[in-house]
Formats: structure tokens, C-alpha cells, sequence
């Protein structure tokens, strides 16, 4: 490769790390809406408190849907930054995400929606559409294919670099009674007895729909 292609090359590869997801510089990108791109360390302490709250993981396949989540975590994985879900069997989440390996986080900047909060953590995308059941405002993504959500507006676009199923022998037993019980059906969505499958995802995009 001819040198002046060379570092054509290396600058796409600064561009894209330190504009899409760690930026110093704070900056905004256009859309349905106006983005405000984020260093999403900063917005670190929100996401996580935010999250036992309910937070939406949404995916979109031959439709869009969107669920709520209460597990998960931000953090850094093979030097990448990364948020991880926890998204047990019989979800019509899990079908999505395993055909598309691709999602977003949509996380309220102040308390949770609870009309939205009710239809995404009790009903199941299988059953309605959830964009219109919970009149949801979709906003075009910027790198994957799954779009964000103007009323929960701070967003992370991820793409799965990793996903297991957990094996419940190993764990321990006060936590694997209480959260998997073995005696009920697993398919009603919002059973408990199956187990999570853990999906790592590398954030590929941070921002805040104006
Ligand atoms: C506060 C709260 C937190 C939840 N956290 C999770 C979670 O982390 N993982 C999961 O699989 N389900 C979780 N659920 C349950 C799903 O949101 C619920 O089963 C949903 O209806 C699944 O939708 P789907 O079938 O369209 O994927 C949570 C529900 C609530 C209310």
C-alpha cells in the first residue's frame, strides 16, 4: 500500500474511535431530531442508576420492539467500550437479537416513562406492536439499524461482539432458586424460570436526541 494511502487509512480509524463514542468535543449530527453526541463515561453515573429503574433495550428485526431491562452493565471489554444485557429464553427480544446482533439503549434522562415502562416490562412484542402501544417516537439511527427513542433519549447504538447462555448449575444456589425457579412454564414472557442469555455489545454510538 502506498504510503499517502496508509495514512488515509490510520485517520478513518482516529475519526471514527474519538467521534462516535469517546469524543473530548462534544458535537451534533443531524437526523429526524438533532443528536448531541456524548463521551459516554460522562453519563456514566445516570445509565447506572437509571438502570434498576428500567431502562429500554430495543432491537428490530421484521419489526421494531422494545423491552425494558433492569440488569446489565457499562464498562470496557477487549479494549472496546461495551454495555452487556441479560435477556432470558422465551423474550421475543432474544429471537430479534439473534438474528440481527445489533441494538440500542435508550435511557430516560429523568424518571421512567411509566405508561412506556408498563407496556415494555409486561407485555411481549410476540403479542403487540410495541411502537404503537406505547406510542413510542422512533429516531433513525447513525451506524446500526435498530433506532433510538426521542422519549428515552439518551441513546447507545451497540453491536453483539459476544453472547453465552448462562448455566444455572453454576450458580449459587440461594440466587438460582430465587431468580430461576424450575416448577413454573417458561414461555409466558414474563415467567422466570429460564435462563439469561448474556449478549456483549461494543457501543459503536453515544448521543442524546434534542
Ligand atoms: C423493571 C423491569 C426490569 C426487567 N429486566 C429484565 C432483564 O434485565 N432481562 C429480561 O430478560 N427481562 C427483563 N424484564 C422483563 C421484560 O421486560 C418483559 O418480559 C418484556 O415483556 C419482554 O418483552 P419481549 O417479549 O417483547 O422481548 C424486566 C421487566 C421489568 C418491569
Amino acid at each position: 500500500m502506498p504510503n499517502s494511502a496508509k495514512v488515509i487509512v490510520i485517520q478513518l480509524v482516529v475519526w471514527y474511535d474519538f467521534s462516535a463514542v469517546d469524543s473530548d468535543k462534544s458535537g451534533f449530527v443531524g437526523g429526524k431530531n438533532m443528536k448531541e453526541i456524548i463521551k459516554v463515561t460522562e453519563y456514566a453515573q445516570m445509565i447506572t442508576e437509571a438502570l434498576p429503574r428500567g431502562i429500554l433495550l430495543n432491537t428490530k428485526n421484521v419489526k421494531f420492539n422494545s423491552m425494558i431491562i433492569g440488569w446489565g452493565g457499562l464498562g470496557t471489554v477487549w479494549g472496546k467500550p461495551a454495555f452487556t444485557i441479560y435477556v432470558r429464553e422465551h423474550r421475543y427480544t432474544k429471537a430479534q437479537l439473534d438474528s440481527v446482533g445489533e441494538f440500542t439503549i435508550s435511557v430516560p434522562l429523568d424518571k421512567p416513562i411509566p405508561s412506556i415502562a408498563k407496556i415494555c416490562g409486561t407485555l411481549s412484542g410476540r403479542d403487540v406492536d410495541k411502537e404503537t402501544e406505547a406510542c413510542l417516537t422512533l429516531e433513525d439511527p447513525e451506524i446500526i439499524s435498530v433506532p433510538g427513542i426521542k422519549e428515552y433519549p439518551l441513546t447507545l447504538e451497540c453491536k453483539v461482539l459476544y453472547s453465552q447462555k448462562q448455566e444455572l448449575e453454576e450458580l449459587p444456589n440461594d440466587i438460582r432458586k430465587k431468580m430461576y425457579p424450575q416448577d413454573i412454564d417458561g414461555t409466558y414472557h414474563s415467567a422466570n424460570r429460564d435462563a439469561h442469555t448474556m449478549y456483549i455489545g461494543e457501543i459503536v454510538a453515544a448521543y442524546i436526541i434534542k
